[in-house]
């Protein structure tokens, strides 16, 4: 992991290490580096998130392939479409991306709210799917109803029974008053019996908040059929939860929502033609082999999915049912990536250059001194113990007053010293060197906020891969813990010494130094936080013209501090008057300064939030 932090387990391909940089394996293969120093030429500071719209393509042209090749393998009836659930990322930036790529494929939208339904209304081209999940009131069933009437091909998802009985009077209001025959068509979200996995396991099992029990099917069933809305319902739907790093309860789930499908088909269902397995489709975060988080392929996933459908058809003497699927993670995960600079690192007072040592030092310390300069791979573990055994008694020394500050600090940087030699040479992953790793740690500050760009780090200690896009030629050994710009102390991805990440030792006044976030387009941008004010980085989307180079497209800047004041609803004009007067009044400055003051003020106000500069270096 140490040389090439896992690219080869998470990068699936699409990112290599080339020239000592981070490559995008694509066309000319640009590096990280070059893109982010073109950024920030163009004057915007601070971090990127750099999107990706070829990784888009690839994911979902991979998805489709896949099914079409297990579909021929099992020689298959139904057919494979897909929709890329909304809640996983909203952004026009993605959205539109994500639709122009995916033009030849008849992709569609999932929606779980109303504003997520405009946006698919907007978005998906008419006759390519649209599906409505999650709770909705009678607006939202009407939103369904002007979709259909637009053309589109919209199916409302029913989480309960009440929500048919909203659609069926919606049905009759919309119908009597415009004197049409309009309807959406039907799913039925099943609350299955079997569990999924991880982090995000709650969607399904008994007491998921979604979905019907068996019981409520049959209910829903009978309530439609009465109704004579037969002909709509075509779809049956289930979702056991996100990031499912485990087949094994996907294998469980579709034999339930086969027979489930397959027993309503047989009761009368006469319409129902398609089995939506939702999400759940796992991306791997790991950078470690001995920690990864999911255990198949995508092959297998498809394969899965066709065979159990096949069977049951077969065994219940049905038709083969269409396949939906809603994966999102799956199609967005890999297509942004956060670069951040490193703005400060703490540690560095342990550096050789800190050592003040005297004309006469305390024995014990010339004796640390000695122990450091002849370290080596043979003696290490000995002269590692012995320099810790110093440490004690000098500490001892200098509470006794024996010795003085410069001793004692002395002594630190020693020992620290000594710890990471000996680490490098022995490198051994016993108990003993994992608890010398976390004394040594450095603290690296980088200019992002964990709580904006990757929220499911801070809530569920999600891992997203990290490494730095220079000085790859160089070995990193710093023990690395990251500390955001955030006023919080929850702002920090702590070093953990059974998934450690090395860093470099570098001296930002002289280098620039920038960490990669891969992985972070599903959930992240959405889900961020807008803690101290810190709001969405500058984004860019990179794509690729016919000769192969990368060009900079849409790009926006992070929000200035004024905008995101205004978006949490304080009155800008407010706000600047009162700047303004408090300087007017102020008795600390001439009338010829006051006006440079408000120069400067203003033109910090147009700012965005995160560190511009930071010592001597401009970041
Ligand atoms: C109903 C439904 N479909 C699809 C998804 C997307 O899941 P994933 O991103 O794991 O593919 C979700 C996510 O929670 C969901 O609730």
């Amino acid at each position: 992991m140490r040389e090439n932090y896992g690219i080869d387990i998470w990068g699936e391909g699409n990112f290599v290490i080339q020239n000592n940089t981070v490559n995008i394996n694509h066309k000319n293969r640009p590096s990280l580096l070059e893109i982010t120093k073109h950024i920030r030429q163009k004057g915007y500071k601070g971090p990127l998130l750099l999107r990706f719209p070829h990784l888009i393509q690839k994911q979902i042209s991979t998805l489709y392939n896949e099914f079409k090749r297990a579909k021929k393998e099992f020689s298959y009836q139904g057919n494979f479409q897909a929709v890329f659930p909304l809640k996983v990322n909203q952004l026009p930036n993605f959205v539109n991306a994500l639709m122009d790529v995916s033009k030849k494929y008849d992709y569609g939208l999932e929606a779980g709210s109303k504003a997520e339904l405009v946006i698919a209304i907007t978005n998906t081209p008419l006759g390519s799917p649209i599906t409505v999940n999650g709770f909705k009131d009678k607006e939202m069933i009407s939103l369904c109803f002007i979709a259909a009437s637009m053309g589109h091909n919209i199916t409302i998802t029913i989480e309960g029974l009440s929500e048919l009985n909203a659609i069926i009077q919606v049905h009759q209001e919309f119908n009597h008053s415009s004197k049409t025959n309009i309807m959406p068509k039907i799913g039925l979200r099943i609350r299955l019996h079997s569990s999924g996995i991880g982090l995000w396991a709650k969607s399904a099992g008994y007491n998921s908040k979604f979905g019907l029990s068996s019981t409520e099917i049959l209910e829903a069933y009978e309530v439609i059929k009465k109704n004579n809305l037969l002909e709509y319902l075509w779809m049956i739907h289930f979702h056991i939860g996100s990031q499912m790093g485990d087949i094994a309860p996907l294998k469980k789930a579709l034999r339930e929502a086969g027979n489930i499908y397959a027993d309503l088909k047989n009761r009368g269902a006469f319409a129902l033609n398609a089995v939506n397995i939702g999400g759940g489709l796992a991306v791997e975060y790991s950078q470690y082999a001995e920690s990864k988080e999911l255990n198949y392929s995508l092959a297998e996933f498809a394969n899965d999915v066709v065979f159990t459908m096949k069977e049951i058809s077969r065994n219940k003497g049905i038709e083969e049912p269409n396949i939906f699927t809603e994966s999102g993670r799956y199609i967005a995960a890999n297509h942004a990536v956060l670069i951040a600079p490193v703005l400060e690192l703490f540690s560095q007072d342990y550096h050789e250059k800190s050592l003040r040592l005297k004309e006469k030092n305390p024995p014990l310390i010339t004796e640390l001194h000695d122990l450091w300069t002849s370290l080596n791979r043979s003696n290490a573990r000995e002269y590692l113990h012995d320099s810790l055994d110093h440490m004690e008694s000098l500490l001892t020394l200098f509470d006794l007053g024996y010795i003085d500050l410069e001793d004692r600090s002395n002594t630190e940087i020693l020992v620290n010293l000594i710890i990471k030699k000996s680490v490098l040479f022995l490198n051994d992953g016993t108990e003993e060197l994992k608890e010398l790793q976390n004394k040594i740690q450095e603290r690296y500050l980088i200019n992002f906020s964990v709580f904006q760009s990757l929220p499911d780090f801070w809530g569920l200690k999600q891992h997203f891969p990290i490494m730095p896009i220079n000085k790859l030629d160089e070995k990193a050994n710093n023990p690395a813990t990251l500390w955001d710009i955030t006023c919080d102390s929850d702002g920090e991805i702590p070093f953990d010494a059974n998934q450690a990440l090395y860093l470099h030792d570098v001296d930002v006044n002289k280098e620039e130094y920038f960490l990669a976030f891969f992985l972070t387009g599903a959930y992240q941008e959405i889900l961020g936080m807008k803690h101290n004010l810190f709001t969405h980085p500058t984004e860019v989307s990179i794509k690729f013209n016919e000769n192969g180079d990368y060009e900079l497209h849409n790009i926006i800047e992070s929000q200035n501090i004024m905008n995101i004041l205004e978006d949490i609803n304080y009155n800008k004009k407010d706000l600047q008057s009162s700047l303004r007067k408090q300087i007017k009044v102020s008795k600390l400055i001439n009338q010829k300064e006051k006006g440079k003051l408000l120069e400067k003020l203003y033109l910090s106000l147009s700012e965005n939030s995160y560190l511009k500069t930071i010592q001597a270096n401009n970041l």
